[in-house]
């Protein structure tokens, strides 16, 4: 409907031209907004105010002028002007029917795929394997792989990429120590790489004859000595089955096959420096390969470098990073990198995308952002930490979420077996961390808080979860099947109408968190079916009903519901309950 109405007001547009009303060389970006307030419509768009200058005309005028220019159609049944210019538009209610209709009989809930597919690159999760995941890595794996499920149902050919940490001087350190250890502690000691790398660096500072050894190993791994290599890659497998494990809990979808680890470009790394200094973008600045970008400075105005290769020869995160641009352009055919990385890693990422293209690595129209997000924080206002003051252990914080769940599903409903229970709950504990997470805007902090991501009320994953059951319950108290209802649609109930307007934007929706990497967007708008429903449902008695097309029309509205909020909480990876 957006897309329907925008080309009609191009066309407006156009006309407005032709006539000379407006200058031939503007061309608008035309902004549709979903008005807040019912009483203003369905859309509402800014485009008078924003041509009455280069058209010299009041605004309330030139959008008297722009509504008699729009071309005849299905789609409008009114345009309003309102307050200094605003264009209000109302659907029509055939539009919205037929709408409802197409959402209702397609497998994709009524979602367009994207105007034109691409091959999408999507770096996410990416965590350092010398130490267990902990709570700081939450975020990169769940937002990712939201917006890596949205890209796929546009349509787009997606390709996950988990850069993980698996090289540098931390890892001759974990070497050194596994040498110390006969097999079976090694397996013991393995079983916990938080302990295991806490062990290493007491060691490595205690000693120096061991910091010696740490060293040594370093250089052995980079150069491939074999016994150091299958060392290292005993470590690996180890650390990776632990993330592979957090990732089945989590219900995110990367595997062992969308590793690329940083050691892979190892073998290029020389080959990117080789090709800098052809370009003449190398500096040698006190023995280290470095670039100096104008577009980077410092505080005091001075050039910030990035550093390819270190004085002793050794390459960086930022080396391996420009490998990488390479690798997925040419190899993964790539038109548009994604990268889900903290915040904090923005200069990073602005450096690398603007070396990237200089050096000719990124061609002009390959797509690179960088999406970061914010920390999560604990109660106090700092980074969230466990009790006793370290990292949180992401396997420990999701134990802790299906723990406290238990306790509430078994509050809630003592009519579940025991064996449901335990079901419910598993699912209830870790949507609820992940809702919480993704409800939230991505760019912001926020506080991990048990009482407020578990809670009934609310932008919840439970409110959310249960909402679908009790739509669920209608289809099976009236024995219907919901995906087998013939009758057409009939609104009449301010509620009905509000409830219909409310699903027919899921597509809308859906494209927004794809153009803004933005699931927090889906999130508010699942909130707000499930409570277009609630009223509706409050309202508007379904079995109860004498008329049959009424009685049918509003089954068929709750049947839209579930399929919309189940298709919603898949695109966000959370798994829907047939009963809690
Ligand atoms: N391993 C890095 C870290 O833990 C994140 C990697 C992100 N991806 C990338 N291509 N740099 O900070």
């Amino acid at each position: 409907m957006k897309e329907q109405l925008e080309s009609l007001l191009g066309a407006a547009v156009a006309t407005l031209q032709q006539q000379g009303t407006l200058p031939a060389d503007v061309q608008p970006r035309i902004q549709l907004d979903r008005p807040r307030d019912k009483s203003h419509g369905d859309f509402a768009t800014n485009l008078a105010m924003m041509l009455a200058k280069p058209a010299q005309m009041n605004p309330r005028a030139l959008a008297e002028a722009i509504i008699a220019a729009i071309p005849d159609n299905q789609l409008l049944a009114k345009c309003d002007i309102a307050g200094p210019g605003f264009i209000n538009f109302t659907i029509s209610q055939q539009q919205l029917l037929d709408q409802l209709e197409r959402a209702y009989r397609d497998s994709q809930v009524g979602i367009e795929p994207a105007a034109k597919t691409q091959t999408v690159v999507i770096d996410y999760s990416s965590p350092n394997l010398a130490k267990e995941m902990h709570v700081g890595h939450l975020r990169s794996a769940i937002i990712g792989d939201a917006v890596a499920r949205v890209e796929e149902l546009l349509g787009h050919n997606v390709i996950r990429q988990n850069h993980v940490g698996d090289w540098g001087t931390q890892f001759g350190m974990l070497l050194a120590h596994m040498e110390e250890l006969n097999n079976d502690e090694l397996d013991m000691e393995l079983s916990n790489l938080e302990t295991f790398y806490k062990a290493a660096k007491k060691r490595f500072d205690e000693s120096e004859e061991f910091a010696k050894r740490a060293r040594e190993l370093v250089v052995a791994l980079q150069s491939g000595e074999p016994k150091c290599r299958q060392l290292w890659q005993q470590f690996i497998d180890v650390s990776l089955s632990h993330c592979q494990e957090v990732y089945d809990r989590l219900g995110v979808k990367l595997t062992r096959a969308d590793v690329m680890a940083e050691s892979a470009y190892n073998d290029d790394l020389a080959q990117v420096v080789a090709d800098l200094r052809e370009q003449g973008l190398l500096v040698e600045d006190q023995g280290a390969q470095c670039v100096f970008l104008d577009e980077f400075k410092n505080k005091d105005g001075e050039p910030l470098p990035v550093i390819v290769q270190k004085s002793g020869g050794g390459y960086l995160y930022a080396t391996t990073d420009l490998a990488a641009v390479r690798y997925r352009q040419n190899v993964l055919k790539g038109d548009h990198l994604m990268y889900f990385v903290d915040q904090r890693q923005s200069l990073h990422f602005q450096q690398i995308f603007t070396l990237a293209r200089k050096a000719g690595f990124a061609r002009e129209d390959l797509q690179m952002d960088h999406y970061g997000f914010g920390t999560v924080m604990g109660k106090d206002g700092r980074p969230y930490k466990s009790r006793d003051g370290g990292v949180t252990k992401l396997a420990d914080l999701l134990d802790e979420a299906e723990k406290r769940a238990l306790e509430l599903v078994q509050q809630k409903n003592g009519a579940l077996t025991e064996e449901e229970q335990a079901h419910v709950a598993k699912v209830v504990g870790i949507s609820s961390v992940k809702y919480a997470d993704l409800s939230k805007n991505r760019t912001s902090d926020y506080i991990f808080d048990w009482d407020t991501m578990l809670s009934f009320e609310g932008n919840t994953a439970p409110y959310l979860l249960y909402a679908y059951t009790r739509v669920n319950s209608v289809f099976s108290k009236a024995g219907v099947n919901p995906d087998q209802i013939d009758a057409p649609f009939v609104l009449k109930d301010e509620r009905e109408i509000n409830l219909a307007n409310t699903l027919v934007r899921f597509n809308e929706v859906v494209h927004s968190v794809a153009d803004k990497a933005m699931p927090h967007f889906l999130c508010g708008y699942l909130y707000d079916v499930a409570g277009a429903f609630s009223s509706f449902y409050e309202a508007c008695p379904i079995l109860q009903t004498e008329d049959d097309s009424v009685r049918q029309s509003r089954l068929k509205l709750a049947a839209l519901t579930a399929k919309t909020l189940r298709q919603g909480l898949e695109l966000l990876g959370i798994p829907t309950l047939e009963k809690m």
